[in-house]
């Protein structure tokens, strides 16, 4: 692990958009991925079933990916979010993909090369390696929190261990793939994945930062 404080991890971590082609060797994928075991749940269930695919494994995924990202594929996600999102969410969501545009040289007008940068999700940001974060269809929202918990503590892990990572929710748009690539029992649902590896640094969309709201937007402190 790399000498980094708490801190350096949560504010240094960083959605990454651009990886090196170098895997990451399996005892440094064992020691990271065991830390995040200790994420807490709800009566210690630890819900959390994870696939990582790498190799030959990872390169058919990608290829199916791309193929039905490009033929127009309908997503056809196991959860689906409830309505429609209002303010202030919208606009941090708008916030988000313009820092992304910016960093990329993307104009907001410039459809096309939007839908570029968006097929790059199934390419896997050419990432060695991609997780697929799942559970049982037994566990509802509580369990989604856990999971949650879970994929903060790797990708904090990562960081500590020097390693980039970006979070997708697209990895859930043909959860069918990931079941059949890993041979699963239909009861078991992707909630999203995390490609990872090695940052590029020369990749563009890297240098993409995001803010966050201030504290009283988010927390209330009372005591009296
Ligand atoms: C559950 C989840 C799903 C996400 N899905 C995607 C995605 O599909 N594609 C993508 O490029 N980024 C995705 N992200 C990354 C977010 O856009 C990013 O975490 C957010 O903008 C904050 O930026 P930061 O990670 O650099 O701090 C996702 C993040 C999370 C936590």
């Amino acid at each position: 692990m790399t000498d980094i404080s708490l801190e350096e991890a949560v504010r240094g971590r960083h959605s990454v958009r651009g990886f090196l082609p170098d895997p990451v060797p399996q005892e440094l994928l064992n020691k990271v991925f065991e830390l995040a075991q200790w994420a807490p749940s709800g009566t210690n269930i630890q819900p959390w079933q994870v696939y990582v695919a790498s190799g030959a494994t990872r390169d058919a995924l990608r290829t199916e990916f791309i193929r039905r990202a490009q033929t127009g594929q309908s997503p056809k996600l196991d959860h689906v979010d409830r309505g429609k999102v209002g303010e202030p969410w919208r606009e941090r969501r708008r916030d988000c993909a313009k820092a992304l545009y910016s960093a990329m040289d993307i104009a907001w007008e410039d459809k096309e090369s939007r839908e570029c940068a968006s097929l790059r999700n199934f390419e896997l940001f050419d990432a060695p390696h991609v997780a697929f974060l799942c559970m049982n269809e037994v566990f509802g929202m509580v369990a989604a929190a856990d999971l949650g918990m879970y994929v903060q503590t790797l990708m904090l892990s990562m960081t500590a261990h020097g390693l980039a990572s970006c979070a997708q929710g697209t990895m859930a748009h043909y959860p069918d793939l990931v079941r059949e690539t890993f041979n699963l029992d239909p009861m078991i649902k992707v909630l999203f994945g995390i490609s990872f590896g090695y940052e590029d640094p020369s990749v563009a969309a890297n240098q993409a930062r995001t803010v966050r709201a201030p504290l009283e937007q988010s927390v209330v402190f009372r005591n009296v």
